[in-house]
């Protein structure tokens, strides 16, 4: 397999994290070796084994339905007839992860970046870049439900407009998709299930989030959800339930330039009571004005 090629970093709210170039790569399928077709084979086993219960229906039925097996790993060019025909959507070959202009145009097109390569097997229980598994695994399932699919392409062009707006409106929509479709949870009639993709391609958290008393599980909450900062290198401390995909669409569907606007004047108060504060009294920690969310 070749090495994919690193281009350059980028600052974000996940710490320093490299992108990739920023083409469109064929899926080079062939080249892919025996222990590629492994890696993918295993993890697809484990996480089909312990997911029946825990991902949403949804996720289950449309990973079926797009032929995703554990004996090869899929070829973009099989997945994309059944994905078109279902929302419109399709997948793209990248390198990595993209320059965030570059993926919100994706998104906003109904066109899906999957990461080419794949984990070695030194990687199966973390790798802290999505891959392939992640990607395909994870994310593109969901992309055949109608609801989400509009949803994402909402996303995609929102962001763009964010990008617009500035800085901080970018930050509260990168939280927007890292709460809703990476770690995102839903309540089914039969109890809650995980739609995130950050969540049913991780072992450990696809039972963590679902069966540890630690984290919080907290309804959506647009604007609660635009101030919680979260990390990359441990289990989330919070995540937010959905209803169901509507409510997520519904909810997304106003104008978000008046409440950046909001949440920013929010976070500015917050920030000078704690300078005043600091000098009043001499605290050395922001604890105090944390909220559960910030901790
Ligand atoms: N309604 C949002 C806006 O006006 C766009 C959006 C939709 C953002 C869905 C995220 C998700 O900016
Ligand atoms: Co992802």
């Amino acid at each position: 397999m070749n090495t994919p090629q690193r281009v350059e970093h980028q600052q974000t709210d996940r710490g320093t994290i490299p992108v990739y170039a920023t083409g469109v790569v064929e899926q080079p399928w062939q080249d892919y070796s025996a222990v590629d077709h492994h890696v993918w084979g295993e993890l697809f086993e484990r996480q089909r084994a312990i997911l029946p219960g825990r991902a949403c229906r949804e996720f289950l039925e449309s990973q079926n339905t797009l032929k995703m097996s554990a004996d090869a790993i899929p070829r973009f060019d099989e997945l994309n007839p059944i994905l078109r025909a279902a929302t419109g959507w399709e997948l793209v070959g990248v390198e990595g992860l993209l320059p965030e202009y570059t993926f919100f145009e994706h998104l906003a097109n109904r066109r899906f970046p999957v990461t080419w390569w794949i984990r070695k097997p030194e990687q199966i229980d973390y790798i802290s870049e999505p891959d392939l598994f992640h990607d395909l695994f994870g994310h593109v399932p969901l992309l055949m439900n109608p609801v989400f699919a509009d949803y994402m392409q909402a996303y995609g062009r929102g962001a763009l407009k964010a990008h617009g707006i500035g800085e901080h409106a970018l930050l509260n929509l990168t939280r927007l998709y890292w709460y809703t479709v990476e770690f995102g949870l839903i309540a089914t009639p039969e109890g809650l299930r995980i739609y995130g993709a950050g969540i049913v391609s991780s072992k450990g958290e696809s039972i963590y989030c679902l069966e540890s008393d630690a984290p919080n599980r907290i309804g959506f909450d647009l604007e609660r959800i635009m101030r919680t900062r979260y990390r990359i290198d441990t289990y989330q401390q919070t995540y937010f339930v959905i209803d169901d995909f509507e409510q997520l669409f519904e909810a997304t569907r106003p104008d978000f330039t008046p409440i950046y606007r909001q949440v920013k004047a929010m976070d500015d108060i917050r920030a000078r009571d704690v300078l005043e504060t600091d000098k009043v009294f001499h605290r050395g920690t922001r604890e105090g004005f944390a909220t559960d969310a910030d901790a």
